[in-house]
């Protein structure tokens, strides 16, 4: 019997109702499963606890969190606090600690969501976006000068590193071989930034030469956005820094129809530092929280991402199966995708197709 340890972060808002309904399939999922068991441990971590101790997480966070198998979050951020606090003092202190240098995201149409793009089907939907999640524009180095005065400066630096650009560049181009389509495009925008951005496309032409059977394209970050509109069927797999991937991929969930839809994984694929996490894009979504009707399938298609990392592909397939049938059949959505269930009652329906 194997014992699969997962943190559990709901964090803030909305987090607070997706988690525990992803908690659920999963729990259902696996009991299916007679050679394996999850446990779950849950932490506080977030916006409240901040309130009441002054840290997002304590300090010995990284400590508690690295036994664990995995790491399942919901979203981090609330207006009580200012979101710089609370995204660096949780969220990216688990992914640079853990060197958590992959942000694996899909967009894909589930069946029955139409993507709201006029005249474009399903078929012409289905990105993966490879985002580095350890450096570049997140690195959090800089600093203000004279605040407050007339004469203030703000400066804010962007790392990029030879090593990081060419990991996570190499990670996407094997990603683009597993594909059938086998392309990659890359985020740039070297017309503009000469350092950092011409490294990036030096390293995207030399770790090209190794992979011949990838169709390569450099585009600019802003054309890309608008690629993203106007022709995505062209769009296979995707690769950016830390800032234009994120911006990039909430395109990618408006294409999807909702934020609500918008998955990723936080991974290293090359050494574990710690645990792998996996999480919606979305974030607490203030303007609806404590009303039930967030949308979960981004939290429940973490799950079955998750568990297909922790190397039990049929409990994934199963959640996948589930939340297919659900979505397929159109009769249980949230108000996000025009229809008027809660989190629960969608929750509950992909329950119902699991034991079915
Ligand atoms: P957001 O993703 O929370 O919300 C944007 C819009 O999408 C809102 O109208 C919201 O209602 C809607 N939405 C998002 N997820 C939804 C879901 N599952 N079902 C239905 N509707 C959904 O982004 P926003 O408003 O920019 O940020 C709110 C807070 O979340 C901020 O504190 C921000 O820093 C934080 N945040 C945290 C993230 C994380 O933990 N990974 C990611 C993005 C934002
Ligand atoms: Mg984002």
């Amino acid at each position: 019997m194997k014992t699969y340890r997962i943190a559990l972060i709901p964090g803030d808002g909305i987090g607070k109702e997706v988690v525990p309904a992803g908690v659920k399939i999963l729990e259902a999922a696996a009991k299916r499963e007679k050679t394996l068991a999850l446990s779950f441990e849950p932490f506080d971590w977030g916006c409240e606890y901040y309130l009441r101790t002054g840290r997002m997480m304590p300090e010995d966070g990284l400590e508690r969190l690295r036994p664990f198998d995995a790491i399942y979050l919901g979203a981090i951020g609330h207006p009580t606090v200012p979101d710089h606090i609370s995204l660096r003092e949780l969220l990216l202190k688990i992914r640079f600690g853990f060197d958590l240098y992959v942000n694996l995201r899909p967009v894909e149409i589930l069946p029955g969501l139409e993507p709201p793009l006029r005249g474009r089907s399903a078929a012409d939907i289905n990105m993966l976006f490879i985002r580095e999640n350890t450096e570049g524009e997140y690195c959090g180095l800089g600093g203000r000068f004279k605040r407050g005065t007339a004469d203030e400066v703000a400066i804010q630096h962007s790392v990029f590193t030879r090593r990081g650009t060419e990991r996570i560049i190499r990670y996407a181009f094997e990603q683009a071989r597993r594909r059938p389509r086998k392309r990659l495009a890359s985020a740039t925008k070297s017309n503009a930034m000469q350092y950092t951005m011409v490294l990036w496309d030096e390293v995207l032409r030399a770790v090209a030469r190794d992979y011949p059977d990838i169709s390569v394209a450099n585009y600019h970050v802003d054309a890309l956005a608008a690629r993203m509109i106007t022709h995505p069927e062209s769009l296979d797999v995707v690769v950016g820094s830390n800032l234009f991937a994120d911006i990039l991929t909430d395109i990618g969930g408006a294409l999807q129809g909702s934020l609500g839809l918008a998955v990723s994984a936080n991974l290293n694929p090359t050494e574990r530092l710690g645990p792998p996490m996996f999480e919606p894009v979305h974030g607490s979504a203030p303007d609806i929280e404590g009303r039930g009707i967030s949308n979960p399938i981004a939290a429940l298609w973490s799950a079955a991402l998750m568990m297909e990392h922790l190397g039990e592909p049929a409990v994934g397939a199963r959640i996948m199966k589930a939340l297919k049938a659900v979505t397929g059949e159109g009769r249980v959505r949230t108000p996000d995708l025009g229809g008027k269930n809660t989190t629960e009652e969608f929750a509950a329906a992909v329950m119902d197709k699991m034991s079915d």
